[in-house]
This record gives structure tokens, sequence and C-alpha cells, in this order.
């Protein structure tokens, strides 16, 4: 059974890592994720894991200033964006769907913080919506589309950090 929405919690940020490293393990090159969440709701500490789960020996940086980062060392490749301080209009000048089907570089997966500021999206991604709880987090997912791999196959394994 394939399921299109769910949502987990994740009581540490050691959780947050561990769901990053699981989807950096099982998501398939040509994924696109759409991160959506406050000022450190912990969307750059998730693609942290998702880079250990690939394999990237890097330690990843945030793409504040630098907007997108590229790592090329994982199992697949890694494209890191954050559009926090970007404009629709200066988004469109990016040219991303070069990277989501492939034309402009290697498919791989796409991680974009602050995919708010888009003004068009793939046809095909994985939402993740990050929110403050007391002291952990809440995660809300729903893919959109067929996407090239079930990123949740069932049973989802619980991220219980420590
Ligand atoms: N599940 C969690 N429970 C508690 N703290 C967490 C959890 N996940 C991450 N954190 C912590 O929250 C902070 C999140 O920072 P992070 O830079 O990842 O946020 P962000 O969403 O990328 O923010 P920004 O919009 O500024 O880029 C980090 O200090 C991280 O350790
Ligand atoms: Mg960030």
């Amino acid at each position: 059974m394939i399921q299109t929405t769910g949502e987990l919690n994740l009581p540490d940020a050691q959780a947050t890592h561990e769901l990053g490293c699981y989807l950096g393990k099982t998501l398939a090159a040509g994924t696109v994720l759409l991160l959506t969440g406050e000022l450190g709701a912990g969307k750059t500490a998730l693609v942290q894991g998702i880079g250990e789960g690939l394999g990237i020996q890097d330690s990843l940086e945030s793409p504040t200033f630098t907007l997108l980062n590229e790592y090329d060392s994982g199992r697949v490749p890694l494209y890191h964006l954050d559009l926090y301080r970007l404009t629709p209009a200066e988004v469109t000048e990016l040219y991303l769907e070069g990277y989501w089907d492939g034309t402009e570089a290697p498919l791989g997966i796409m991680a974009i913080e602050w995919c708010d500021r888009l003004p068009y999206r793939p046809k095909t991604y994985l939402s993740l919506t990050l929110t403050h709880t007391k002291t952990g987090r809440h995660l809300a997912w729903e893919t959109i589309g067929n996407l090239p791999s079930n990123p949740f196959p069932l049973p989802v394994p619980p991220f219980q950090g420590g």
C-alpha cells in the first residue's frame, strides 16, 4: 500500500537526524523535497541527516548565503538550496527545473528550504513540513505526483532519538 500523507513526532534533534539518514539511504535520484517550516524548525538539520544517509563525508553547511550547495560524493548527488533571501522572480532565474528534470545536472536528491519562494513547483515532489512542539518537532509529509520511489513504505520506522 502506498501512503501519500503521514506524520511523525521527532522528540529531539537526533530524531530529526535519524529521519534524514533514513531518507538519504532510501530516496531515489530525481526526488525533490520541498521543506516548509519557520526559522529554526530543523530543515537544515534534516538535510544534514540526508547527507549522512547518502554517505557524504563533508559536513553540510546551511546554504543560507550560498543559495545552492552541491555534494557529489554520496550514493547520488545532493543539491541543497535555501531560498530564504530570494524573491520568486529571482528564483525563476535559477532555472531549478534543469535540476529536477536532470537536464542541467545529473539527477539527485534536491532539498529546498523556504519552498514558499518557488514561483512554480515540480510535478512530483515530497513535501515535508516541520513545526515546533513543546520540546521537539512534528513532521507532516505528503507526496505529490508519482515519486520515483515510495519514501515511507509501511511500517514507517520510529525516529525516537535519544
Ligand atoms: N526534533 C527536534 N527537536 C528539538 N530540536 C531540534 C529537532 N530537530 C532539530 N532541532 C534543532 O533545531 C535547530 C534547527 O536548526 P536548523 O538550522 O536545522 O533550522 P532551519 O529550519 O534550517 O532554519 P532556517 O530557516 O534558519 O534555515 C538546531 O539547533 C537543531 O539541533
Ligand atoms: Mg536552514
